[in-house]
């Protein structure tokens, strides 16, 4: 998702100053939960959350858990920082970060669960490392992760999603609630923007729980 970049918005994002986190990143390192009403509360984290419409809807329907969503992009950004921004409860907010160095601003453990919907394939094998669900990439989770945290992973793309469970598999990862066609199960599930554009076309969408080794813990 490459939005065109809308000059207005690096000044009306600060309308939404409670809910969209901008900078300073490396302070919230290991306080996370500090930021919110309730910090004794399980940390859920969304890793390209787009225009929030999934971490909306968590956030609402789940007000026993805080969600940080990660964005890259400010022009996405906005939107999802307004959705969190118009509810009540004050459970969600979004960080323009880049994953990338994620392990700069989130301490070992503190995270309970690793949301991540729809990114990008990287269809070509040769750039498979790019791939959020490639084994370095686990292996980066699992170590943000507390004990018997999760990653949730939602796609449309089977070859991406094949791979995915090859990888969690191999990296010791239980799997749990798997599903080649998630509409079709009574699973509870909000959807993202990616899968309500894909599912109207008739697209099935594949998800994964998986729960990270208890190995990881004990290698610390
Ligand atoms: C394909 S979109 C999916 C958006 C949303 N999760 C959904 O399912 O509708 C992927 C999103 O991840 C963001 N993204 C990609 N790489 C990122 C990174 N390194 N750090 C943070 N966000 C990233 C993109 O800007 C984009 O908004």
């Amino acid at each position: 998702m490459r939005l065109r970049r809308k000059p207005w918005i690096d000044q009306a994002i600060h309308d939404f100053e409670d809910t969209a986190l901008l900078d300073n990143f490396e302070t919230y390192k290991g306080k996370w939960r500090s930021l919110f009403t309730n910090p004794d509360l399980p940390l859920y984290m969304e890793l390209g959350t787009g225009k929030g419409q999934f971490i909306a809807g968590m956030a609402e329907t789940h007000p026993e858990i805080n969600f940080v969503g990660f964005e890259v992009q400010l022009g996405v950004l906005y939107y999802a920082a307004m959705k969190l921004h118009e509810q009540a409860a004050k459970n969600g907010k979004v960080a323009l970060f880049d994953i990338a160095n994620i392990e700069d601003v989130v301490a070992p453990g503190e995270v309970d669960r690793f949301y991540i919907n729809f990114c990008d394939p990287w269809p070509k094998k040769k750039h498979a490392k790019r791939r959020l669900t490639y084994h370095t990439f686990l292996a980066r989770y699992a170590r943000l992760l507390a004990k018997g945290g999760e990653v949730h992973f939602k796609t449309d793309n089977e070859g991406l999603f094949l791979f995915s469970l090859d990888e969690f598999r191999e990296a010791g990862w239980a799997l749990k609630n798997v599903t080649y066609d998630l509409h079709s199960t009574d699973t509870p599930n909000i959807e993202t923007e990616y899968e309500h554009k894909f599912s109207a076309k008739g697209q099935p969408i594949f998800r994964l729980a998986a729960v990270k080794p208890e190995e990881a813990d004990s290698h610390e």
